[in-house]
């Protein structure tokens, strides 16, 4: 039976390293605090040389590369970002230009925040598994600190979010025991406002004005989140979709070697695997160098933990995410 598989990953990371204590100097915060709250001690910032498609040019080359592949044996491209070069087109396409394909091939836009990878691994899988396309590339790249708020009134997500790209090469496999699995992926948009960025918006009409003077309005160009609310719905969202796909495929939990959970919070990543019984060694971080990186932090952390050998062929591996809309999601794949 035809699966699909993760054959290789790619991340490109900016140069410019911004440290808690940089932060200090920048807003009413501290390095304690940040690192008790999230685990957090560094994350990456971009400089003016990259741009959201260049991030994700180098780590799709990256992960191309490693596959041992050309450009043009990749059949259709899924790409996802909280902030597009442009509010349209989607970074989709202009990957494809810049990749240098021969061919039109197809370019899908997805908006699902932190959930994105699990959202574009399902779409990926299920591509392949009915035979459409043999080869996908997913590529997320993020850039958040262009347009964060770095005052003292922006200090709760300014200190959490860094900046990073990564791409994974997902192909059809006839193998026995390889490949994803299953995917679980929800939303519940009533929850859309607890973390958001609202502008701009083809719903501000006569509200232009006041932007632009800087009112009350142009504090939406900032995002904006209720921590506690996000932090409470992402600890309860991410174990129930672990178990659930955990017990639609007959696994116990106890049988999965390694978690690669979206890096929000080192707090509530912990929180969740005491909750299920599954100790710390068995998940892999990388929050504490990149801080959250949203849709690009799971591909970012696989490609880590498979530099530092922490998995292995034939190990079963879970995804867990949480993210804005709100998103969330849980996938297990044989690695
Ligand atoms: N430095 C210092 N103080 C700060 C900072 C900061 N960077 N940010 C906020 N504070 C202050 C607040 O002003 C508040 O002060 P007050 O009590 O005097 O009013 C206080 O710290 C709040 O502290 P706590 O309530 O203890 O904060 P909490 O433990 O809730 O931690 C945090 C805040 C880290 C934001 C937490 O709620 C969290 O991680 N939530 C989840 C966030 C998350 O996962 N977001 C990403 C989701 S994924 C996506 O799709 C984008």
């Amino acid at each position: 039976m035809l699966s699909s598989y993760i054959k290789s990953t790619g991340i490109y990371t900016p140069d410019n390293v911004l440290t808690n204590f940089d932060l200090e100097e920048m807003m009413d915060t501290s390095d304690e605090w940040i690192q008790q709250r999230s685990g957090i001690k560094e994350r990456r910032w971009v400089t003016s040389s990259d741009t959201t498609a260049s991030m994700a040019v180098a780590a799709a080359n990256m992960a191309i590369e490693s596959a041992g592949i050309e450009v043009d044996d990749i059949d259709a491209i899924i790409f996802g970002c909280l902030l597009s070069d442009y509010p349209f087109p989607g970074t989709g396409c202009i990957l494809q230009d810049k990749l240098g394909f021969s061919e039109h091939v197809p370019a899908l836009d997805i908006r699902n925040q932190c959930s994105g990878f699990l959202y574009a691994l399902s779409i990926a899988d299920a591509w392949i598994k009915s035979s459409m396309y043999k080869r996908v590339l997913i590529v997320a790249s993020e850039i958040h600190s262009t347009s964060m708020d770095k005052s003292k009134s922006g200090r709760d997500i300014g200190v959490l979010f860094g900046d990073g790209a990564a791409a994974v090469i997902v192909e059809a496999t006839e193998e026995k025991n390889k490949g994803i699995i299953d995917t679980t992926i929800h939303s519940e948009g009533k929850f859309a406002e607890k973390l958001t960025l609202m502008k701009p918006s083809p719903n501000d009409h006569d509200k232009y004005a006041d932007i632009i003077k800087g009112g009350e309005a142009a504090r939406d160009f900032f995002p904006h989140m209720d921590g506690k609310f996000v932090f409470k719905n992402a600890v309860t969202r991410m174990p129930q979709a672990l178990k659930a796909v955990c017990e639609r495929n007959n696994i116990n939990i106890d049988e999965i070697d390694m978690v690669i959970p979206h890096q929000a919070n080192i707090r509530i990543n912990q929180m969740i695997l005491e909750g299920l019984n599954i100790p710390l060694e068995k998940s892999h971080h990388t929050i504490q160098k990149y801080g959250n990186t949203t849709m690009a932090s799971i591909p970012i952390t696989l490609h880590d933990a498979i530099l530092e050998n922490k998995v292995k062929p034939g190990d079963l591996i879970a995804f867990i995410a949480f993210g804005a809309g709100f998103t969330w999601g849980a996938s297990l794949m044989r690695f």
